[in-house]
């Protein structure tokens, strides 16, 4: 239970940027947890949905609390438990060793367990709502240890209860999800079937269609190891069907797709590419040359260059499409 002070956070988050914490340590059990944290303690797992943007003028604790064990098990699923601190693509390839269906679709996501509930995280037509039994959290406050069930997480698109309603006050423990026993494939995202094809994949499994994932995602995304970032800046915005048709009849390439309640969820990269931002680059802040989404750190920006820049980038989107973007990630 070592706290250091006035540590450099680059080594902690994915975008690389140097900011100082004045106190940090690491916690591996609720018990430690609860002896070092207070109200206002930031909790970091891997730190790839973050911006720093100001040194933290108080107490940073890295999640390591580790495991994965069987909870129980019945004729369809297996109920699995895994530690907040285990890293996330970790625990999928454990799910894909031993047979477990369900999060294959979200290979190779960065980050910790612990943060994957925060923002329900999605990609390739599944989200971890689709397979969350439940999760253990610790209040700050009143120091007591609270149980989640699926409808308790209030989980939306990219949202959850701890990231709106509840922001700060939970620190997540564990998480259990319900895997299959027998799959169901996932392979409605068009980029999926081209790359099983291009693989030549005849028979689906749900290793095939985790590599599938992979080769996309690395063919798409920066490695952190390289450029810093923290995926999709934003979210995808959903319009109203009119406002789509409007926008279509004057930009006939716009990308979007009908979600539920008669609304379109727009390509934000698109819109943000047809402002001409893909590629931009002011010092060392930049937007992604390959996935315009992606708001990059060449080395040695700041947070609030990034955060200026991602600005600049709503207020051009806005001006240009009259449709609002919001950030995904979390801004510190
Ligand atoms: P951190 O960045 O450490 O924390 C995120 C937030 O959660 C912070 O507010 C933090 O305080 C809080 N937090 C962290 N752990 C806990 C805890 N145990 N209890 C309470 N609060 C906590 N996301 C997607 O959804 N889909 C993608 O496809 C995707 N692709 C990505 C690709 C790249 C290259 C990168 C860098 C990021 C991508 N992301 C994606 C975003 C990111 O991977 C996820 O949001 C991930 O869940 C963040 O995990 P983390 O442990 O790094 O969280
Ligand atoms: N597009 C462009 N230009 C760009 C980028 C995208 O025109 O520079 C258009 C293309 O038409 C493309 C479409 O946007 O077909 C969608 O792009 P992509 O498939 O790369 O997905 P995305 O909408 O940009 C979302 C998630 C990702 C997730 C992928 C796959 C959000 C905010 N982002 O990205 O999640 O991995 O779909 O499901 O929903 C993250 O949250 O950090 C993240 C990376």
């Amino acid at each position: 239970m070592h706290i250091s002070e006035n540590v450099s956070l680059k080594p902690y988050n994915t975008f690389g940027i140097d900011v100082i914490a004045r106190r940090m340590g690491a916690f591996t059990n609720v018990e430690d947890l609860s002896v070092l944290a207070s109200p206002g303690t930031l909790i970091l797992g891997g730190g790839s949905n973050i911006l720093f943007t100001h040194d933290i003028d108080g107490l940073v604790l890295r999640n390591e609390i580790r495991g994965i064990e069987v909870a129980r098990e019945d004729e369809a699923y297996i109920y699995v438990r895994a530690g907040a601190g285990e890293i996330w693509h970790g625990f999928v390839q454990q799910a894909l060793d031993r047979g477990w269906a369900g999060v294959e679709n979200l290979s190779l996501i960065p980050g910790s367990v612990g943060a994957a509930p925060m923002q329900n995280i999605g990609a390739y037509g599944v989200e971890i709502k689709d397979v969350f039994h439940e999760l253990s959290a610790y209040h700050l406050d009143e120091k007591k240890v609270y149980t989640f069930s699926l409808d308790d997480c209030e989980f939306g698109y990219r949202e959850s209860i701890f990231k709106r309603r509840y922001k700060g006050q939970f620190v997540i423990l564990d998480v259990t999800f319900r895997l299959n026993k027998r799959p169901h494939f996932h392979t409605e995202y068009g980029a999926i079937r081209e790359e099983l094809e291009k693989m030549q994949v005849r028979e689906l499994s749900i290793q095939g269609i985790s590599q599938a994932v992979i080769h996309i995602r690395q063919s798409k995304l920066p490695d952190p190891a390289q450029i810093g970032n923290a995926g999709s800046f934003f979210k995808n915005p959903t319009v109203p069907r009119e406002k789509f048709e409007e926008l279509r009849e004057q930009w006939p390439g716009i990308v979007g797709y009908p979600v539920a309640d008669s609304g379109v969820k727009l390509a934000a990269g698109w819109l943000i590419e047809q402002c001409g931002w893909k590629g931009f680059r002011r010092g060392d802040a930049g937007c992604h040359a390959r996935q315009a989404l992606v708001l990059v750190n060449y080395g040695h920006a700041s947070g609030r260059e990034i955060f200026d820049l991602s600005e600049e980038i709503m207020q051009s989107v806005q001006a240009k499409f009259g449709v609002g973007l919001e950030r995904e990630v979390n801004i510190i």
